[in-house]
């Protein structure tokens, strides 16, 4: 028998597919608002999560990259949610992010809702979509597939109505449901360091009610919730199952994709930080050794390898996490790229000083060097390198790996 508390709960839907496809337009024309027009590099670089009152109630959308860079934020992005909108382009057809997304919701068992987008358009071909996407196995409703598929324009509005509705039968018959009351748990969807505010972590709640006041234990860190704000940075005092909000109160970002969980015990939510705290620190010793052995091997098998060492820091742990990824893909034979230290939050002085000892490159994405920083950067003559999309944080890593072999 099921407690008295359990209710239904409003849908969380992710909205996947290959960059440019039109994926935050879509939020946008339903949110009606004007996301995408002001992403730097016209690419969405985090998941953005967002609820929106409907017709037929409440739907939470997560917006994820199509950018290749960030396949683990679209896999966190899958396991979040419960069902999967796949927008393709239809003057573009099936792409490789748009097969990425399918295996990342089929891999997470979230069923797919198709969005064949960009009807407006002159070069629209939505038959050849429904063909590719027959030959991945998603197939359409029209078809004699299970798959609901919407003909929609994210620049008109032209089928949304359609999508919205295919959404709320969906969710009826997953028969959603979550206790209300109760300690908040959930999933920690995105965080980063605001000036003035400190960590700031945007969780979805999924089951029990989250308050202002509550003790709460993300990853590696806990502390007292000391206010709620909605995705538009408007106060609020609870959030209940599905709802997304910001938290404000941890002492430190937490991993995007942490488990957050409210606590009454303070101590047993500081022996289970402390814990995890040491765990993740040998952790990153293992990782430091495995990485210095890596280059005594390298230097010993060929005598003539370079490396290049960065020193990064980002805006949110979502774009540092597939930064490093991507980093990590760029070391050939002949160069290493070695990321000496990085971190969530603007540019401080002992990320100058570390870079200086070890003849590292500063790299911030997202963010700026504070005033300290900035001076003593001055007086030892570095650069400090700015970024705001993340291929020509990339492009500028190749360029100076190529540089190096010059
Ligand atoms: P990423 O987040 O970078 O993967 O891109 P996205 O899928 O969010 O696409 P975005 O919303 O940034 O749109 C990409 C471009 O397509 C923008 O120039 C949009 O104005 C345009 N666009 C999106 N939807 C439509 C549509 O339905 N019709 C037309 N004509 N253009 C669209
Ligand atoms: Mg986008
Ligand atoms: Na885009």
């Amino acid at each position: 028998e099921r407690s008295s508390n359990v209710q239904t709960r409003p849908p969380v839907v992710t909205i996947m597919g290959h960059v440019d496809h039109g994926k935050t337009s879509l939020l946008d024309k339903i949110r009606e608002t004007k996301v995408a027009t002001g992403e730097a590099g016209g690419i969405t670089q985090h998941i953005g999560a967002y609820h929106v009152k409907t017709d037929r109630g409440v739907i939470t959308f997560l917006d994820t990259p199509g950018h290749a860079a960030f396949s683990a934020m679209r896999s966190r992005g899958a396991q979040a949610t419960d069902i999967v909108v796949l927008v393709v382009a239809a003057d573009d057809g099936m792409m490789p992010q748009t097969v990425e997304a399918i295996d990342h919701a089929r891999a997470a068992g979230t069923p797919i809702i198709v969005a064949i987008n960009k009807m407006d358009k002159p070069g629209a071909d939505p038959d050849r979509v429904l063909n590719e996407l027959t030959a991945k196995e998603v197939v359409s409703e029209e078809w004699g597939g299970d798959t609901p598929m919407a003909r929609i324009s994210a620049k008109t509005g032209e089928g949304i109505d359609d999508l919205l509705e295919f959404i709320s039968l969906q969710a009826e018959l997953m028969e959603l449901e979550a206790p209300l009351d109760g300690a908040a748990q959930g999933v920690v969807i995105e965080s980063r360091l605001e000036k003035g505010r400190g960590p700031v972590v945007s969780v979805l709640v999924k089951k029990g009610t989250l308050k202002q006041g509550d003790l709460v234990l993300a990853g590696e860190h806990y502390g007292k919730v000391r206010a709620l704000t909605d995705e538009n940075g408007q106060r609020v005092k609870t959030a209940g199952p599905s709802i997304p909000v910001e938290i404000l109160g941890l002492p430190e970002t937490p991993a995007a994709g942490s488990e957050f969980l409210v606590v009454t015990d303070e101590k047993k939510a500081r022996e289970v930080a402390d814990f995890r705290t040491n765990r993740e620190r040998e952790r990153q010793l293992e990782r430091q050794n495995a990485m210095r052995l890596e280059s005594m091997f390298d230097q010993m098998a060929q005598g003539d390898v370079s490396f290049l060492n960065i020193v990064l820091k980002t805006d949110v742990r979502g774009s540092l996490e597939a930064l490093l990824a991507a980093l990590n893909e760029l070391s050939t034979d002949e160069v290493k790229v070695r990321v000496i230290s990085s971190g969530v939050g603007p540019i401080s002085e002992s990320d100058v000083t570390l870079a200086e000892s070890s003849e590292a490159v500063l790299l911030g994405f997202n963010v700026r060097a504070d005033a300290t920083a900035r001076r003593k950067a001055d007086a030892a003559n570095m650069d400090i390198r700015y970024y705001s999309v993340i291929y020509g944080l990339i492009d500028d890593v190749k360029s100076a790996m190529s540089g190096m072999l010059a």
